[in-house]
This record gives C-alpha cells, sequence and structure tokens, in this order.
C-alpha cells in the first residue's frame, strides 16, 4: 500500500488547515483506504486534531532541542504539545534556500531520532548534478547520508529531485526506477518519490518497481485533489 504524504510548505493558514484536515479524516473514516497518510502543515497550524490512525501528522522542520534560545525556531516541547511525532528532515529546500548543511542535518535527524520519531528523510540531486549522469547523480545522493543512521527502524526516504520540485517537470519513470534501485540497494527503507507528482501521474509513479509512495508539494494542497490522489493509488500493492 504506497504511502503517501503532503507537504504544504509554506500555504494554508491556521483556519484552512484545520478544514483540511477535517474534510480528509473524514474521507478517510468513510472509506477503507489502508495506506499511510501522511500531511505536514505550517507549524503556526498545529493543533489537537482528531485523526483517524492512518492519518499523521507530522513537521515539517523543528531544531534539535527540547527548548531554549533559538530565536524562530520550534523544538520537541512544541511538538509534543500537540503530540507530533513525525517529522520532515533534509528537504532540499531547507538544503538550499534555508542553508541548512549536512552536519546541521545529521544532528537533527540524531535528536529526532532519540526521540523516536518517524522520520522522513529527503535526498536529491540539483540540475547540475543530474546532467553530469547517473553515476555523480548517486555519488551525491549517497553523501546526503553522512552522518545520518540507515538503520533506524522508524525511517522512511524520500527521493525528491531538486530539479523536478514545484516545476512541474517529473522525472522520467526510467529514472525513478534506476535511481530508486539504486538507493534501495544499498538502504533497505520504505522509499517515496517527491517532484511534481499529481492527480494524474501518482498511480503510474506509484506502479514503479521500488516506489513505496509519493511525497507531494503543489498538488497536494487542495484536499479535493490529495483525496483524489490517495484514490488513484488505494488498491495497489
Ligand atoms: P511539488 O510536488 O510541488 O513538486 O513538491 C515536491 C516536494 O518538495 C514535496 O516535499
Amino acid at each position: 500500500m504506497p504511502i503517501i504524504a503532503s507537504n504544504f510548505k509554506t500555504n494554508h493558514t491556521r483556519k484552512t488547515t484545520k478544514e483540511y484536515i477535517e474534510k480528509l479524516n473524514n474521507y478517510l473514516k468513510n472509506s477503507s483506504i489502508k495506506n499511510e497518510v501522511l500531511v505536514f502543515p505550517t507549524s503556526t497550524s498545529f493543533d489537537s486534531f482528531y485523526t483517524v490512525s492512518s492519518l499523521e501528522i507530522g513537521a515539517q522542520n523543528a531544531y534539535c532541542t527540547n527548548n531554549g534560545s533559538f530565536t524562530g525556531e520550534i523544538g520537541l516541547e512544541q511538538l509534543e504539545e500537540f503530540n507530533i511525532k513525525t517529522i520532515l528532515i533534509g528537504h532540499s529546500e531547507r538544503r538550499h534556500i534555508l542553508s541548512e548543511s549536512q552536519e546541521d542535518i545529521a544532528k537533527k535527524y540524531e535528536f529526532y531520532k532519540q526521540q523516536g520519531f518517524k522520520i522522513v528523510y529527503c535526498i536529491g540531486e540539483p540540475l547540475e548534478v543530474k546532467n553530469q549522469g547517473l553515476e555523480k547523480i548517486l555519488e551525491y545522493i549517497f553523501e546526503q547520508f553522512i552522518g545520518i543512521d540507515i538503520n533506524y527502524s522508524n525511517l522512511i526516504l524520500a527521493y525528491e529531485p531538486v530539479w523536478a520540485i514545484g516545476t512541474g517537470v517529473t522525472a522520467t519513470n526510467e529514472d525513478i526506477e534506476k535511481i530508486h534501485s539504486a538507493i534501495k540497494e544499498k538502504i533497505s527503507k520504505p522509499l517515496l518519490y517527491g517532484g511534481s507528482v499529481k492527480v494524474e501521474n501518482v498511480r503510474d509513479i506509484c506502479q514503479i518497481a521500488n516506489v513505496d509512495g509519493a511525497l507531494i508539494g503543489t498538488a497536494s494542497w487542495k484536499v479535493e485533489d490529495f483525496i483524489q490522489i490517495i484514490e488513484n493509488t488505494k488498491d495497489l500493492k
């Protein structure tokens, strides 16, 4: 059963997040969906949502601390208030726009691992690396595992090529298959694909060998579309 995840990024308000989660939760409750569904809203929209067990709310980011003096950040204490036990780490927007280093990311990973969080760990190459061919792509991706305990039991990976994120350009099925199988050969963890996944292509993508689900940005921000994405994958193994 594919794992289907929505990353809100910097979208939705407290009010619209609540509406979204209520609609999604009602849909999951009333249909016999077995998919694991994850939603990562903005941290300002966290709340004590009532959700069915297949729906988990996660954090897009948090600092590696319980609490303290880290202006602008949230820590474990703020996540625990809402019983959040899932976190995205290593997203390319944090690596490339917010300048998080591999060292920062590894520290964060270790901290949330110690707390037993489900970690969705993102990896993926930028366009200039893609253009250098498969060998360089894999070299780049495996460097993103420096300092990361790949044997952690509560780990999900997400391969998100940077050039495919928010661009409408999805990697070809052939590219996805090649890269996913190379990653899986070394790391036997659930592996999602992300990068311009949408209602129309999610089913095909989730049927590629070694793809265990999808992490979706833009096409998941309307709840009706996200529900359709789940509908389109619900019968897949
Ligand atoms: P898009 O679906 O908008 O390409 O974003 C993918 C992504 O970054 C999910 O984390």
